[in-house]
């Protein structure tokens, strides 16, 4: 069967990751979370200092990049994937609220996403391969066979990360969790460097009344329609 690349976009929190992640259990694709990459390039400045407030040591960052290692593996057990930093597992620590926090502005570091597209093209070069993040349809991979792009109300999204963060036992209340959730879209749509943008061939889906279950389903017809045809 062909293989082919499949670009999800969309705002943050809307269930991208866990469609994509789902989708490509299912079909024996790799996963790559590419939001996983500016998370793990955040922690790392909130860990060394480089990121005070609203000031980023973008000198320092530009000079440590190219020795930042950032790798996935299956956890054997869950079978899901999880991040790596320089060789340690930080799939917990780049969730939590502080890293959200910090987050959009270093993503918007024009250095910092060459230094990632060119990781996540390298990644997708035999295909067979499911991306999620902002860009993927428009700069990482244009050319890519199936491109979804994914929406749901800003309410709905907050509910999913709060229930998301309480479950995991991290400190946060829905109100300061709603206002990240808008603040990351107004940031994430606004950038000058690679806005979150639809590509004139993705196709939508809204999934604010859609279960887990629905719109894995309407996903896997996605790549059917494409694979089959
Ligand atoms: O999908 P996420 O919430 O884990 O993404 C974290 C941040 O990284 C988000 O604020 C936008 C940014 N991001 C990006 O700019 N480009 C991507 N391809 C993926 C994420």
């Amino acid at each position: 069967m062909k293989k082919i690349i499949i670009a999800i976009d969309g705002y943050s929190s809307c269930g991208k990751s866990t469609m994509a992640k789902e989708l490509a259990r299912q079909i024996g694709y790799i996963y790559i979370d590419s939001g996983a990459m500016y998370r793990s390039v955040t922690l790392f400045c909130l860990e060394n200092n480089l990121c005070n407030g609203k000031e980023i040591n973008t000198t320092a960052l530009q000079q440590a990049l190219p020795s930042l290692e950032i790798s996935f593996k299956l956890d054997p057990e869950t079978q899901k994937p999880v991040t790596y930093l320089n060789g340690t597992n930080v799939e917990n620590k780049i969730r939590s609220l502080e890293v959200s926090n910090h987050v959009s502005p270093v993503a918007a570091l024009p250095f910092v996403r060459e230094a990632l597209v060119k990781q996540q093209q390298a990644m997708g070069k035999s295909k067979g391969i499911v991306m999620d993040g902002r860009d993927i349809q428009t700069v990482v991979f244009p050319n890519a066979e199936l491109k979804i792009f994914v929406t749901a109300s800003a309410e709905v999204r907050a509910e999913r990360r709060f229930k998301e963060l309480q479950e995991k036992g991290q400190p946060a209340t829905y109100e300061t969790v709603l206002k990240n959730v808008k603040d990351r879209d107004y940031i994430d749509e606004h950038r000058k460097v690679s806005p979150l943008r639809k590509a004139d061939d993705a196709i939508i889906l809204d999934n604010s009344n859609l279960t887990i279950d629905e719109q894995n389903a309407w996903l896997l017809e996605q790549y059917h329609k494409i694979v089959d045809e």
